[in-house]
């Protein structure tokens, strides 16, 4: 048996159809291929993210490192450079893709990732709508929650932030989720024109106003189906509070915000981390009650305090939210998309070159 069959360490990355795994499960195991990111960590602790393409280096002040080195090599190897310096590699964790792929607007932090996944309560073959996408980083948690047998609808008012969204999702998965449909425009209107009444099980919202899209989702979300929303700003949380109470259509909202605080490990220096992200966003969750009945929580059931003028203060600019130029944006959805392509041609090559005699794949 040839090598390549032995470990398919330069083939191409086995796909759903021949493995039976979930979608974007073999990618992640087995020796490094071809096209794949890894992560680089030096001797200093120093982190960098590479693709392995064959016959290039990875060039620093301090040396070069071939990529065929790594190529076909174990996770986890620790490989040398030209020069001897050390590096250890490893396949980048969806935390370390979130927070380094091409973006547009402010992504869900991993930590709140995991809150809106468990206390969402999203199940494998949940159906789900998401708004907005902005760069796709929820809607991935999203989809390896609802695996290839679940439902996620994701709207997106803004065509470039789909366009990132669709690069990474494509980047992270290795093609297309079958289990993912994105849609644009505006959530409260698109999703009662696409999906029936009553027939979705979770509601995760991240945008500036999902008061506006009250009425939309009590119309789709099924009886005990759960709406989670995360906002940035207490203004936000409170308004979208009163709202979800005024209607009345839905159960006592229930708030929180989660903080993580590193540790620093050496020695007899046992500590907390001198620097910790401090705020990212508040979480809220809902219910949806049965049509027909009055929640149970008239007594503190309390007036909406926000007139129109109120609501005309919020502006992304006003909860603090950075103005991307459309430039930027552009540039990101060209990232997301070469990303995605380098990836596809790469794999391509690698699979003509495999099935060629005498190709790489028969050494
Ligand atoms: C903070 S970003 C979302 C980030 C995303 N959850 C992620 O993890 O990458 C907010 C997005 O909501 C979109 N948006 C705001 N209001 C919307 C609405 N009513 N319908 C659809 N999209 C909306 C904005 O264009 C923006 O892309």
């Amino acid at each position: 048996m040839s090598q390549s069959e032995n470990n398919n360490n330069t083939g191409t990355t086995p796909g759903t159809a021949e493995t039976g795994e979930p979608h974007g499960a073999a990618a992640r195991r087995g020796p490094f291929r071809s096209g794949e990111r890894v992560q680089l960590t030096d001797e200093r602790g120093r982190m960098n993210t590479i693709t392995l393409t064959p016959g290039t280096a990875y060039h620093t002040h301090k040396g070069f490192l071939n990529h065929d080195l790594l190529i076909g090599q174990v996770e986890g190897s620790v490989v040398e450079n030209n020069v001897e310096q050390q590096y250890q590699a490893l396949r980048p964790l969806l935390s370390d893709f979130v927070l380094s792929m091409p973006r547009g607007a402010a992504v869900v932090y991993p930590k709140d990732a995991g809150q809106i996944i468990t206390m969402g309560d999203i199940y494998p073959g949940a159906r789900v709508v998401e708004a907005g996408v902005g760069s796709g980083a929820l809607s991935i948690s999203l989809l390896r929650a609802v695996g290839d047998s679940g439902y996620l609808h994701s709207f997106e008012r803004r065509e470039e932030f789909a366009d990132i969204a669709r690069g990474n999702v494509e980047t992270i998965f290795g093609g297309p989720h079958p289990a993912w449909k994105i849609s644009l425009g505006d959530f409260q209107d698109q999703v009662v024109a696409q999906e029936a009444p009553g027939s979705i099980d979770r509601v995760v919202l991240d945008m500036l106003a999902p008061w506006e899209c009250l009425d939309a989702v009590a119309t789709v979300l099924a009886p005990g189906g759960v709406w989670v929303n995360y906002v940035a700003t207490v203004t936000q949380l409170s308004r979208t509070a009163e709202a979800i109470r005024a209607d009345g259509r839905f159960t006592e909202p229930d708030a929180w915000e989660s903080m993580v605080r590193g540790w620093h490990l050496e020695g007899l220096a046992v500590r907390p981390d001198h620097r910790m992200v401090a705020h990212t966003g508040f979480l809220m969750v809902t219910r949806r009650l049965a049509d027909g009945v009055t929640g149970l929580n008239l007594k503190k059931k309390a007036k909406a305090e926000f007139s129109d003028e109120d609501l005309s203060h919020w502006t992304p600019e006003a909860v603090g939210e950075r103005a991307v130029s459309d430039r930027k944006l552009r540039r990101a959805a060209r990232d997301a998309a070469s990303t995605v392509q380098t990836k596809r041609t790469k794999s391509k090559n690698e699979n003509a070159a495999t099935e060629t005699p005498g190709g790489p794949g028969d050494q």
